[in-house]
């Protein structure tokens, strides 16, 4: 009988040895004369522990973690001979940071073989699809639209709504593009989906097709991500092979095709109609609004733009029904959120969580606080573009509109922790720095406004007229936010004001420059 293992070669397993360690265990298993059956995985998403190595034993999959190359051959050993290893950790489930999660559209992410459609299948793969070829578009996108599934990028649009809109249009033309763009620092959740079950992302997407009419889609996915590109590649060549993409897909009539477009490595290109004109070999700059993409959108056709997220969330409402999604969650933010721990933070990674779920449980029960064990100052929520919060926020629960209310965002879910030597006037003359370069120079608000606002902050932090220049950016975050033509210039006012407001102390300059 043959030895099983899991190691994931996710890039973040890999980018800390994971192949290392792959290639070791196979020298040591034939060194002992050992069957190994060694199967790639993604990572379950607790980025500290990798490279992770699981063993399908009797008793389920046990896991061993982080692992070294020179590991290897004492861990096939203590497996052999059924002894302890100072890696182990147990049964891998019974882990509490996978344990304590609400695992839906990540429910197969570290499990399976990510590129096997056998595999995919007998964990609930495809289930979505066929319950979708039962269905009309219109129930299609009505329990997509009862679920409450929102859209996962960041702007947490109804999902059901936009492609009830792609549906009703008349054109026989129209598009599904899927953004994996995941330009957010500190986010990983689309790549992590993209290299550890990628058939979900296609299920998603194939059941849009049907849900609107569209017969072709597109993935969008960053050039940063070759592991990814690589990964969604041969899972739409093993998905085509399997009959579930292509032409008249299992004899149902309906034709869906998808190819990838590699990203062109600007943020901007992340939004929507940045990326429609990046993907029709345009420079990704912003499109003025109307018309909406679900009504004029890639080449001019109807086209539905979801995340990554979104579309892989799909096919599990489709499965369980709208009514099983919608039972997860709290108030209009239903359903689960994939949580992204980063930063200074000790056990960071992937956390998929129910709305409502608390700052301070993500960020202490999960990520067990600060990595460098200094006291927690502030964390910024949503990307570059949101909120900071600090410490006297963090049981707001995470909720689309709990956290509006005190002007900070959700975003993509990603969570990027600072401790106490944070300067959060510097943060602030950063988030005017990013917006500076990533700009893309449509409008004057955005493309002037960041140049002025990130000088103004150095006058600040060269303790010039402290309160005049405090006076004079908070006029400017005005202007950016209600006159950006999007929501880059829209939302760099988030970081900046929130510094602000919550630690007046660190923009004190002056004080602080008499005192020295
Ligand atoms: C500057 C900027 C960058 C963005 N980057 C991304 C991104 O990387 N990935 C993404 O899915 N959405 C991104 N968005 C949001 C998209 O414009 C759009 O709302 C989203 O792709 C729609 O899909 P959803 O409804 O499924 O969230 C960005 C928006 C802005 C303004
Ligand atoms: S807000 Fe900035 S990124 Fe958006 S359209 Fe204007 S210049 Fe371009």
């Amino acid at each position: 009988m043959s030895l099983v293992l899991f190691v994931p070669d996710d890039a973040a397993a890999v980018s800390v040895g994971a192949d290392r360690v792959a290639a070791a265990l196979a020298v040591a298993a034939e060194e002992r004369g050992l069957d190994l059956r060694l199967v790639r995985n993604g990572s379950r998403g607790m980025l500290w522990l990798e490279p992770l190595v699981e063993w399908d034993g009797p008793d389920g999959r046990m896991a061993f973690g982080p692992v070294a190359p020179d590991e290897a051959g004492s861990l096939l050993d203590a497996i052999s001979s059924g002894t302890g290893h100072p890696r182990a950790l147990g049964p891998t489930e019974e882990i509490d940071y996978l344990k304590n999660q609400e695992r839906l559209t990540f429910a197969r992410v570290g499990v399976i073989d990510p590129l096997s459609v056998r595999d995919f299948e007998a964990h609930g793969g495809l289930e979505g699809l066929k319950t979708a070829l039962t269905m009309t578009e219109e129930a299609i996108c009505e329990a997509v639209l009862q679920s409450g599934l929102r859209g996962r990028g960041g702007a947490g649009f109804p999902a059901g709504i936009k492609w009830h809109t792609v549906r009703e249009q008349a054109q026989a033309e129209k598009y599904i593009c899927c953004n994996a763009d995941e330009g957010d620092s500190g986010t990983f959740a689309d790549r992590m989906l993209m290299e550890g079950d990628p058939f979900t992302l296609l299920e998603g997407m194939v059941i849009a097709g049907f849900a609107t009419g569209a017969r072709q889609g597109i993935v969008y996915i960053r050039s940063e991500y070759p592991h990814a590109i690589s990964k969604m590649t041969r899972a739409i060549e093993a998905l085509e092979e399997a009959g579930w993409l292509g032409g008249n897909i299992r004899g149902s009539g309906k034709d869906f095709r998808v190819s990838i477009r590699r990203g062109a490595g600007a943020y901007i290109c992340g939004e929507e109609s940045s990326m429609l004109n990046s993907i029709e070999g345009r420079r990704g700059t912003v499109r003025s609004k109307p018309p909406i993409p679900a009504i004029h959108g890639l080449f001019g056709k109807p086209t539905v733009v979801n995340n990554v997220l979104t579309l892989a969330t799909v096919p599990v409402v489709l499965a369980k029904g709208a009514e099983f999604y919608k039972d997860f969650g709290m108030g209009r933010s239903r359903g689960t959120q994939a949580f992204q721990l980063a930063g200074n933070i000790r056990r960071g990674g992937l956390v998929e969580k129910a709305f409502g779920v608390t700052i301070r449980e993500l960020i202490e029960t999960f990520g067990g606080g600060t990595a460098t064990g200094r006291p927690f100052r502030t964390a910024q929520l949503g990307g570059p573009l949101g909120a900071y919060v600090s410490e006297e926020m963090l049981d707001l629960p995470m909720d689309y509109e709990a956290l509006a209310e005190h002007k900070a965002m959700l975003g993509h879910g990603g969570i990027t922790v600072f401790d106490e030597t944070v300067d959060m006037a510097e943060m602030a003359r950063f988030a005017f720095e990013f917006c500076e370069e990533e700009s893309c120079g449509k409008c004057t608000p955005c493309r002037i406004g960041a140049v002025r606002g990130r000088e103004t902050v150095e006058k600040i932090l060269r303790g010039e007229n402290v309160a005049r220049n405090i006076a004079l950016i908070e006029d400017l975050c005005e202007l950016m936010t209600d006159g950006s033509l999007c929501a880059m210039g829209g939302l760099t006012p988030m970081p900046v004001l929130s510094a602000i407001l919550l630690f007046p102390e660190d923009f004190d300059r002056a004080s602080a420059l008499a005192a020295e």
